[in-house]
């Protein structure tokens, strides 16, 4: 039998519907009476700040820079959020994670499987499923049109052409992969489904824990 709680992490481009479905699923899996998490990298702790300064003032560090910035927030977060919180018995919702990492810098030019190894290096927890949503980076970036000002360089969409055909290609035996273009609805029933699945094979440790 899986060990509880789950790690589940929501991947996809910019406008995909990551975070509405990650809020979804966060409020099902709260009304069942279960205990979870709703995380999100970049992160706001040190060095996801300093991320989101570069990203709002589209002041982009050099490829190898940013890379080294996004897994310091990475450590950061397993250290201080994802596996404190799996330590409770509590499961980690998480708007995107290292498959990101992979598919933005990989877009940039580093090669994707050298950050997933360098991901995997660290330790960090794996997830036990990503829900990735796939969907045309036209699409994805008529949804998000006016939510910047003006378009950072990675919500162009010559670039989120790139990063989605890395996610595809980086898809593994712990991915979903789930039509975008979708309604809301239709990719949470998805979702749900899968999510109950998973947990029908790792019911939740009783209050006071399991057998001995
Ligand atoms: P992401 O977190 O991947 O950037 P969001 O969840 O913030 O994406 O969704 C981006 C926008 O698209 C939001 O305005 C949201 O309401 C809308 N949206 C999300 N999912 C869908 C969908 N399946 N169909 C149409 N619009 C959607
Ligand atoms: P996010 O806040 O999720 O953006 P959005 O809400 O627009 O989807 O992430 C900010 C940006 O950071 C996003 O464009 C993807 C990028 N990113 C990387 O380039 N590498 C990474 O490792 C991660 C986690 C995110």
């Amino acid at each position: 039998m899986r060990r509880q709680p789950l790690f589940l992490v929501f991947e996809g481009i910019d406008g995909s519907g990551k975070s509405t479905q990650a809020d979804l699923l966060f409020r099902h899996v709260s009304s069942r009476g279960l205990s979870a998490v709703r995380l999100a990298e970049p992160t706001d702790g040190k060095w996801g700040s300093q991320i989101r300064v570069m990203l709002r003032e589209k002041n982009m560090l050099p490829v190898l820079e940013q890379h080294k910035l996004f897994l310091m927030d990475r450590k950061d977060d397993a250290e201080r959020n994802i596996i404190p919180a799996l330590n409770e018995n509590r499961i980690v919702i998480m708007d995107r994670y290292y498959y990101s990492n992979a598919a933005y810098q990989g877009a940039l030019g580093i090669p994707p499987e050298r950050i997933i190894r360098e991901n995997r290096e660290m330790q960090v927890p794996e997830p036990d499923r990503v829900y990735y949503i796939d969907i045309p980076p036209d699409i994805a970036a008529q949804r998000v049109t006016g939510r910047n000002n003006a378009q950072d360089i990675f919500e162009r969409e010559s670039f989120l052409k790139k990063v989605r055909g890395i996610f595809r290609s980086v898809a593994d035996e712990k991915f979903l992969a789930i039509d975008g273009t979708k309604k809301v609805e239709e990719i949470f029933e998805i979702i749900k489904a899968d999510f109950e699945a998973l947990l029908g094979s790792c019911p939740p440790t009783p209050p006071g824990g399991g057998l001995p």
